[in-house]
């Protein structure tokens, strides 16, 4: 597959910035209550009344000095070990620096119940949004780039010239499907390519536009002569609820030209799509012998429907 520029260091990137903005923030105002405990460095004196609803505030709120030390263990230093952790590429540190984003949130719901609304509050409240869905996508970048793939791991492919494998895969996920059937069976394997743009974020947009219309994209030449084959295992992608464009493409280009074919058709969804099965059986003119419909989170497969064998 193509690869693109990494979705997941930019985010990364990002998420180095929040974590760098929240914890230097954090470690200054944490210094300032401890360096003058009544809050005068940060104009606070008048605030510290609003603590008193907290528990324990007779001990704990007649000064910053605990204030400032929360601050700076809770999101001064993890914020900062979360920035140290990004830089050095661990995945862990995208997952601590989510979570820290979740943390500010519920830093600053204290703030809601015990302070006035007020402009701080309300803006470091997004603060922890941005940086708690920086974070998620961060994660879900980073699961779909480190996707493993081996071609040595289907050594049988390509063994068993009566079963061809056909996939379209953006991905990788349909393909990991595409490649796990032809090592089962031994078949050829063909990719379709499409001519259009796929990768990266734009991709996934333009290939949306050509879901939500329904449309079939545009696709290279298909290497393999299809009459030749007994069986055609075709491997599809769901885009917007239905089949992807270029797998629409290749099954209106080979109508006619298949004997027996099966479906394996990947998406996020409970679903079976067994209407896209419908649709490939109505492109095609044939019925398919078996129909696997199968959902995908981030690499995780489960079999959501499988037919009876004919
Ligand atoms: C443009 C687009 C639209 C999609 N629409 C759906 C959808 O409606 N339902 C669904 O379950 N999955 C949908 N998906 C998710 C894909 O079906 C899923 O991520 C699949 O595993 C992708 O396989 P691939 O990596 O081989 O391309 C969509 C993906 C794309 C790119």
């Amino acid at each position: 597959m193509k690869k693109s520029h990494s979705r997941c260091n930019t985010a990364r990137k990002v998420l180095i910035f929040w974590c760098l903005f929240i914890g230097i923030g954090a470690l200054g105002g944490s210094s300032c209550m401890l360096l003058k405990p009544d809050g005068s460095l940060m104009g606070m004196q008048g605030l510290l009344p609003y603590f008193q609803v907290l528990p324990f505030a007779e001990v704990l709120y007649q000064n910053y000095i605990f204030p400032g030390i929360a601050l700076l263990c809770v999101n001064g230093i993890p914020n900062l070990i979360a920035a140290v952790l990004l830089l050095r590429k661990k995945k862990s540190g995208i997952i601590m620096g989510g979570v820290l984003g979740l943390t500010l949130m519920a830093w600053i719901t204290i703030q809601f119940v015990i302070f006035p609304s007020n402009f701080m509050s309300n803006t470091y409240f997004i603060f922890g949004v941005l940086q708690a869905l920086t974070g998620l996508a961060a994660l879900i970048f980073y699961q779909q780039e480190h996707f493993a793939f081996h071609m040595e791991d289907y050594p049988n492919v390509g063994r068993n010239s009566d079963t061809l494998v056909v996939y379209f895969s953006r991905m990788g996920y349909t393909r990991k499907l595409a490649y796990a059937a032809a090592e089962k069976t031994g078949a050829d394997i063909c990719e379709i390519q499409s001519t259009e743009r796929t990768e990266g974020t734009p991709g996934f947009w333009w290939c949306g536009r050509y879901g939500m219309h329904g449309w079939d994209m545009p696709i290279g030449e298909i290497g393999a002569d299809l009459g030749a084959y007994h069986r055609v295992i075709l491997c599809s992608p769901i885009w917007v609820f239905g089949l992807a464009g270029p797998m629409r493409s290749f099954c209106r280009a080979a109508s006619g030209k298949i004997k027996h074919v099966d479906y394996i058709l990947v998406h996020h969804m409970g679903t079976s799509f067994s209407k896209v099965a419908d649709e490939m059986d109505c492109l095609l003119g044939v019925h398919r012998e078996t129909f696997f419909s199968i959902r995908c989170h981030v690499g995780k497969y489960k079999t959501i429907y499988k037919s009876e064998e004919i």
